[in-house]
């Protein structure tokens, strides 16, 4: 089980479990921030643990939730190299395999003042080599959303259409319930919190998300980026961090996890009728890799 968090409660498994079980409709595999790349492949043999682990899935939708690539946005052959890599590792699986885009596959908004801005370029060339970044799949009474949070604020020509994609959606949702993936979650504890920098969705730009994550079909909200572990409920709404696969941020980096677990793993996500049951998935024999140390190494700064 994840650690408990003050704000919601925990989730976990208890004696209805096969009986839950039974019930689930389908299961989606989320698997996030890989950072692979043949330039710098630091991070590709845990990759290599984690798809040892997809493989003994049955049949399921996995998704990425981003940061697929070491460094996307500055060198396109990682986006190719990681959309190999990723596709070959999850065999027959890697046909069922949707992703959205993270800060290092496609930059940061603008909010941030990045030295890599999200644009459309960047956008075309993440989904020339991992498939679109904004998608709408309709699965058995359920309706999953995956959005592009590092174009949010950007005003670029892929955020408008993923407004419109996201408007559609609502309109026709219908009865379906609502999932989404995205990179960044809308926030660590609270929706109202103040900025939080570079760890969330930009708080400007929570409004024009707010008829999804206030709509009251939507049962879960998975996220990646944070390279923590964490599971807790608000209200009807699971939010599921799902850890890396690579490495560990440590506390020079991030020093307040926020009751996430600094481990490395996948997510499994088992929707049922009218909830989504959500459990992390370890990889014990995956190497844990600490970046405060290296992040120079991996990440040199940029040329004054
Ligand atoms: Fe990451
Ligand atoms: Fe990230």
């Amino acid at each position: 089980m994840v650690a408990p968090h003050a704000a919601g409660r925990s989730i976990g498994y208890n004696n209805h479990e096969l009986h839950r079980r039974a019930r689930a409709v389908f299961t989606v595999l989320q698997v996030s921030d890989t950072h692979l790349s043949a330039r710098i492949p630091r991070f590709n043999a845990n990759w290599a643990v984690a798809a040892r682990v997809l493989a003994m899935e049955a049949d399921c939708l996995i998704v990425h939730t981003g940061d697929a690539a070491l460094d996307g946005p500055d060198h396109e052959e990682d986006l190719a190299f990681a959309a190999r890599l990723l596709r070959s590792g999850l065999g027959p699986q890697g046909q069922r395999l949707r992703c959205t885009p993270g800060n290092h596959d496609v930059g940061d908004p603008p909010s941030l003042k990045p030295r890599q801005p999200a644009t459309d370029r960047r956008v075309a060339a993440h989904a020339a080599a991992l498939g679109p970044a904004s998608w709408v799949e309709d699965v058995s009474g359920w309706r999953l959303i995956g959005l592009n949070s590092q174009v949010l604020g950007s005003g670029t020509a892929a955020e408008a259409a993923q407004q419109a994609m996201l408007a559609e959606a609502l309109l026709t949702l219908g009865a379906r319930r609502l999932a989404v993936f995205l990179h960044k979650p809308p926030f660590l504890d609270d929706p109202q919190e103040p900025v939080s920098g570079y760890w969330t969705v930009p708080p400007e730009e929570r409004a024009a998300l707010s008829p999804l994550f206030d709509h009251p079909s939507l049962r879960l909200v998975a996220s990646g980026h944070l390279h923590l572990a964490r599971i807790i409920r608000r209200g009807d709404v699971v939010h599921a961090w799902c850890p890396a696969t690579s490495f560990l941020v440590g506390p020079a980096l991030l020093a307040d996890p926020h009751s996430g677990a600094r481990t490395l793993g996948l997510m499994r996500h088992r929707f049922l009728e009218d909830e989504v049951e959500s459990e992390l998935v370890p990889l014990p024999d995956a190497e844990p890799i600490l970046f405060d140390p290296i992040a120079h190494e991996i990440y040199p700064p940029a040329p004054a």
